[in-house]
């Protein structure tokens, strides 16, 4: 099927929610109301709230305005992690209903806790991020984020079915199988990380499955970072609308910030639920809207798992709304995590991406290699042939790629083109750092 206008695939005004609409003032108001009922929740209810607070000498009653919200303190990773596995829980354990964890690379996993009102919200909210994504009730939704404790595919699954959509629950991995089960099922859209999906695209090219010739019209992608280079790469190539959906588990799973597919310029974040702050990540100092830095949560509805300025070490900016009048978040690209110090310079896998993505002698599979140069940490940039790449595909890609990434950062890296193929894939979340250090 061709590519249809963006814009014939918007969200009917008439199914949104009154709040997506709403003006700022009204969205203010309820977030004011919503904030301190939750600040109290988690001070009254949670031990670490309660200590944390009063060394920072504040109380709830200290909110009178929204930006009085900066006197609280933040909440880090490591929190989570002290009070393994229930200890940040607001209820009684016997409410929670439901428990999602993310692996994190190293030591314990984080747990997160839902009640029966959280995972309505949270259903809502995927299928208010689905509707802003093109999906309507009665599409065919292929699920291929993985189900379990990792909160993609049950989260997209919820939500599919708040929306009203025949849901295809495939998870991850078999990928022969998930291309013949869309051709068989015809969805109309698929929820998958967009690196698997560029693991389904190279099945139907190893098949000979035009994709074009399948139902797909919308792939909902996130979990991981991708660039507005790797959305036209998929466009051009998967012959399907590409919207970013973001989210995570602490503060809910997927669906806590979305793209609309008419505009497709950042993710409104559903501002009612999620309060964003974006800080300066060595001071903490709150960052007026416009500038980059590390976004920060607090949740304004949460029962199980209230959570209060949580540091997402993602990077983004935020922006006023647009298609919704709920403010956006700018791609994520990078998290400071990810941050690699090259020879003196700071990069982003992302930034390999957007060079990577526009050499057309390989694919966009990729993979970064730190290893050291003498005291220095280096890279090498492995990718792969495009399929059907000609005789000195690999010399042109070589010489390319090490150019561009000179002329854009000023350092050398060390590309190595590997035959098509041979570059690790992942099933959910893909691997882009290897550490040979
Ligand atoms: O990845 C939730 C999710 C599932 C989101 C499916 C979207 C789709 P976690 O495993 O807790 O939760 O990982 C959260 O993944 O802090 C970001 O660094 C990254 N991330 C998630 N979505 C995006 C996105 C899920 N659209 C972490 N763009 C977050 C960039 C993303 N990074």
């Amino acid at each position: 099927m061709k590519l249809k206008p963006a814009a014939e695939l918007a969200a009917d005004p008439s199914t949104l929610d009154p709040i997506e609409t709403a003006s700022r003032d009204e969205i203010e108001a309820l977030q004011l109301s919503r904030m301190r009922w939750s600040l109290q929740h988690a001070y009254n209810n949670v031990p670490h709230y309660q200590t944390a607070f009063e060394k920072n000498g504040v109380s709830p009653d200290d909110l009178k305005q929204l930006s009085d919200l900066a006197k609280f303190p933040f909440t880090a990773k490591n929190v989570l992690r002290e009070n393994y596995p229930f200890g940040m829980f607001a209820v009684p354990r016997e409410q929670i209903i439901r428990i999602h964890a993310s692996s994190g690379t190293t030591g314990k996993p984080t747990v997160v806790g839902y009640t029966q009102n959280d995972l309505n919200m949270w259903a809502d909210c995927v299928a208010r991020s689905m509707r802003a994504s093109g999906a309507r009730k009665g599409d065919i939704v292929h699920i291929s984020y993985g189900y379990g404790l990792f909160t993609g595919g049950l989260g997209a699954h919820y939500g599919a079915e708040r929306l009203g959509c025949t849901i295809i629950p495939v998870s991850g991995g078999m990928t022969a199988r998930q291309l013949q089960l869309i051709q068989d099922f015809k969805p109309r859209v698929i929820m998958v990380t967009p690196s698997y999906l560029l693991n389904i695209l190279d099945e139907m090219a190893t098949q000979g499955v035009a994709p074009e010739d399948t139902s797909l019209e919308i792939g909902i992608f996130g979990a991981e970072p991708w660039t507005n280079e790797m959305r036209q790469q998929i466009e051009q190539r998967g012959s399907l609308h590409a919207v970013d959906i973001y989210g995570l588990s602490e503060v809910i799973g997927p669906g806590v910030a979305n793209e609309c597919i008419e505009t497709k310029d950042g993710l409104h974040v559903w501002e009612d639920h999620f309060y964003p702050e974006v800080i300066d990540p060595l001071t903490g100092e709150v960052l007026p809207d416009g500038e980059i830095g590390e976004l920060v949560f607090t949740s304004l509805t949460k029962e199980a798992f209230p959570i209060v300025r949580y540091r997402t070490r993602d990077l983004t900016r935020l922006m006023p709304g647009t298609a919704r009048s709920m403010r956006r978040m700018e791609k994520v690209t990078g998290r400071s995590d990810d941050m690699l110090i090259i020879k003196g310079v700071n990069l982003f896998p992302t930034q390999i991406e957007e060079i990577l993505v526009k050499i057309p002698e390989v694919s966009p599979h990729y993979q970064l290699e730190l290893y050291k140069d003498g005291n220095l940490d280096a890279l090498k940039v492995h990718c792969e042939l495009a399929p059907k790449a000609g005789d000195d595909a690999a010399d042109n890609a070589r010489r390319k790629l090490a150019q561009q990434v000179k002329d854009n950062f000023g350092i050398s890296v060390e590309p190595v083109i590997h035959e098509a193929g041979a570059v690790a894939r992942s099933e959910g979340k893909a691997k882009r750092v290897i550490d040979s250090r």
